[in-house]
């Protein structure tokens, strides 16, 4: 089966992105990243793809000015060009319109520092402190027009510590979400992901029965 042409959308760091570029390193990755896109230049992740030799277009939206419509037509003009299969939201800090979303039916992924559908939005670190929650994590989902609200591929969790920090929170969500995303593209990639009533299901993927008990029992 030929390799998927994804294309990662940015805004910044791009460290989501980087991860997904080490993982689509591997010969028996079934996707290959094909572009770089970012709504803001001078992203430190347009560097950082350049530097591993994805190409990469940077697509101004204040050059737009309030016209969302003819920036996102001149995204998808983009991807088009670029024979893009699959797109991956990774810190893309716009929000699409239904138009551009239904361009991309179930080919369109995105990665949320939370536990979905629990903190949609921004500052999820510090509303999981403020909310006491002894789980956290990251979700990785098929984008729906509604933010943050698609169906769910995959998560993954981390604990809350009693003295932790956003940052230290963060940096913790971070490593599950460099580890996540790849395996969420993978099994999208291989078409492994198909959409029922709202739910992702994936074949051919051992269910685990290991619970996270925080504080763990027994201790
Ligand atoms: C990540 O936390 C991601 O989940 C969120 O924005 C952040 C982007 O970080 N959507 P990076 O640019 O991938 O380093």
């Amino acid at each position: 089966m030929s390799r998927k042409r994804v294309a990662v959308l940015i805004s910044g760091r791009g460290s989501n992105m980087a991860a997904l570029i080490d993982a689509a390193k591997a010969a028996d990755f079934p996707a290959e990243i094909a572009l770089v896109v970012s709504n803001v230049p001078n992203a430190a992740g347009l560097a950082a793809a350049a530097k591993a030799g994805i190409a990469t277009a940077t697509i101004d939206h204040t050059a737009f000015g309030k016209d969302r419509a003819a920036f996102e037509r001149a995204l998808h003009d983009v991807l088009l060009q670029n024979r893009i299969d699959l797109v991956c939201l990774a810190g893309f800090m716009r929000l699409l319109t239904p138009w551009f979303v239904g361009q991309w039916p179930n080919r369109m992924l995105n990665i949320h520092p939370a536990l979905l559908p629990a903190f949609k939005g921004l500052d999820t670190h510090a509303r999981a402190l403020a909310a006491g929650v002894k789980l956290h994590g990251a979700s990785v989902h098929i984008v729906v027009p509604e933010m943050d609200s698609g169906p769910i591929i995959a998560q993954g969790a981390v604990p809350v510590r009693e003295d932790d920090t956003e940052a230290a929170l963060a940096a913790r969500v971070l490593a599950v979400e460099h580890r996540l995303y790849p395996l969420a593209l993978r099994l999208v990639a291989e078409g492994r992901v198909t959409v029922e009533g709202g739910r992702c299901r994936i074949a051919g993927q051992p269910e685990p029965d290991t619970a996270l008990l925080v504080p763990p029992d027994g201790a």
